[in-house]
């Protein structure tokens, strides 16, 4: 057997990233980080908060504050967090399953079925509140997020986390990611990745889709036993 060959890798385990993955809470998010900026009295665009995705709340605040050119101490940093954190919390608290993007539910059904181990591996602190509301925990044979995890993607920490945790060696897992941050994390932590969204931006994804609605076990086998 040729280690080197990838059909010799079958795929036996699947890490998902959540928001703009599983679910459309991407759009929640940037309400409340555009909410925060009208507050402090600059506008902040759809475009400005491509930059905020994947990247952890903390990290994100620094980026919306260089768009408005602010400077703050730290202590007001984490005051400004929190305040846009609650009003998130307000909205994903009235989330329920409708909000589980196009073909998520199947392909994960589909990969229960066929044994493929279920992963999060997700930046976010308010990913059981939003896996609860969405009932997709029953799903999941591991779950890490923003509470397990120290280092931000594109730190490969929360999906190395998440391989072990189901018992997977690195090369037969597969992320499925929406941020470059979080392809970018999964490269260095020696898995796959499908992006999802526009492949002109997702550019060091192995293959991108637009949706999971584009996938079948039988496609992530084929896709990932010729990509390189
Ligand atoms: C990621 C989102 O999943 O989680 C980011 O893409 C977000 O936009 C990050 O900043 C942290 O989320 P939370 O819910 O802990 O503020
Ligand atoms: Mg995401």
């Amino acid at each position: 057997m040729n280690p080197m060959n990838p059909m010799n890798h079958p795929i036996q385990a699947c890490l998902f990233d959540l928001d703009g993955v599983l679910v459309d809470t991407a759009k929640y998010h940037f309400l409340a980080w555009e909410r925060l900026a009208n507050e402090l009295g600059f506008s902040f665009t759809e475009k400005d908060n491509e930059r905020l995705k994947g990247v952890s709340r903390m990290a994100s605040l620094e980026i919306l504050l260089s768009v408005g050119n602010i400077q703050l101490d730290e202590l007001t940093k984490m005051t400004l967090a929190e305040k846009k954190n609650s009003w998130y919390v307000d909205y994903i608290s009235k989330m329920d399953d409708t909000e589980i993007l196009p073909g998520a539910l199947a392909f994960l059904q589909e990969l229960k079925q066929h044994g493929i181990k279920i992963a999060l591996g997700s930046a976010s602190k308010n990913a059981m509140t939003i896996l609860n509301n969405a009932n997709l925990v029953p799903y999941f044979d591991a779950i890490i997020d923003g509470t397990k995890t120290t280092n931000a993607k594109p730190d490969p920490e929360v999906f190395i986390l998440g391989a072990k945790e189901v018992h997977i060696a690195p090369e037969h897992c597969v992320v499925f990611e929406d941020a470059e941050a979080g392809i970018e994390a999964a490269i260095r932590g020696g898995m796959r990745t499908i992006g999802i969204g526009s492949a002109d931006t997702l550019t060091l994804a192995d293959y991108v889709v637009s949706s999971l609605a584009e996938m079948s076990v039988e496609k992530l086998q084929r896709i990932m036993s010729t990509a390189t």
